[in-house]
């Protein structure tokens, strides 16, 4: 059986019985005014961060999901673009596309806004949506892609990318690894398929988003979701997995690099009113500005430039 079968049986059973804790969440989901969460879509919350960003929902979006899990996310979508067939959401599971249909249906005797049929649940998977290229504005997945092996990652967001419309986002929500994760873990594919030990690295994940071809990358946030021990685990040293939330851009990437930001900020503190580094960036002396960390690294040489850390939340407004 490949690990992707495995990934299928473990989200079959899943379905069938919900397993609170199976991923477990590393925050509460997403409330919004009018939203009634029915309670088995807590229970089978499936993922690690939230990829529902409210401000890239606006203009009544398209959104394509991938993986439904137990439809959770896919009502809050839906939540935000309210017509009929506006989230398409794909899994391969059958068990779970079945689950998923019966909550979305619970959702809507609990929710005057909602009608079943602004979800349309497909057979489908990440690495053959059923979609025509460059045809949406959102595409969205949580705690899926961590569990690809690295060839199949490639595969995935190289699909996602390629039904975005351009300019259109891809919201993820997935683990990453503080330090590599030992092969005996990795080949594990229950471990794999319960979002453990898929983990890349920060800058391996991130460096897969750009190697696909999106031009700038936002961390939403970034926080502890799991603590492999050395007592459970085939380990020397106990290794800490976060939860990262990104948001994506089917924009060109710059010919000096993709940006990504992750909430660094760039301040003049000299004796001139301003600085002007002729790149495009004007910092005003005392008012920090945020800024990409390629931008950071480059403002970081300049004298009189105080950089501030990542705080792994941005929300926009920034200079690349
Ligand atoms: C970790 S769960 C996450 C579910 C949901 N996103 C959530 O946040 O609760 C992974 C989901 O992806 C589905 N899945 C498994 N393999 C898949 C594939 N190759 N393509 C798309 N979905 C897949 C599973 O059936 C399951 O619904």
């Amino acid at each position: 059986m490949s690990y992707l079968e495995a990934t299928a049986r473990l989200y079959a059973e899943a379905a069938e019985i919900p397993q609170v804790g199976l991923c477990c969440i590393s925050s509460p989901p997403l409330q919004l005014p009018g939203l009634n969460i029915p309670e088995i879509m807590y229970q089978m919350n499936y993922g690690c961060g939230s990829t529902v960003h409210p401000a890239e929902l606006i203009n009544q979006p398209t959104v394509l999901y991938i993986g439904v899990g137990g439809g959770l996310e896919a009502l809050q979508f839906a939540y935000f673009a309210r017509r009929a067939g506006a989230v398409v959401a794909v899994d391969p599971v059958r068990e779970m596309r079945q689950a998923a249909t019966q909550n979305l249906q619970m959702a809507a005797l609990e929710n005057d806004w909602f009608t079943a049929d602004f979800v349309d649940i497909l057979d489908g998977d990440a690495f053959n949506l059923p979609m025509p290229d460059a045809s949406v504005d959102v595409v969205a997945q949580n705690c899926l892609f961590n569990i690809f092996e690295p060839a199949d990652l490639g595969r995935a967001l190289a699909e996602a990318y390629r039904v975005l419309k351009p300019g259109g986002r891809l919201l993820m929500s997935d683990p990453i690894t503080n330090q590599p994760i030992p092969d005996v873990l990795r080949q594990d594919d229950r471990l794999r398929a319960m979002c453990l030990s898929g983990a890349l690295t920060y800058e391996e994940y991130t460096q897969f988003i750009v190697e696909s071809g999106f031009g700038q990358v936002e961390i939403r946030s970034r926080r502890p979701y799991r603590c492999l021990d050395v007592h459970s685990y085939e380990l020397t040293t106990p290794i800490l997995l976060d939860s990262l939330d990104s948001v994506s851009f089917k924009v060109p990437i710059p010919a000096d690099g993709a940006c990504i930001f992750t909430g660094k900020t760039a301040s003049y503190i000299g004796a001139l009113e301003l600085l002007d580094d002729q790149a495009g960036h004007v910092l005003q002396r005392g008012l920090p500005l945020a800024v990409c960390d390629k931008t950071a690294a480059k403002l970081k040489q300049l004298p009189d430039v105080f950089l501030s850390d990542s705080t792994w939340h941005y929300t926009g407004g920034g200079c690349c």
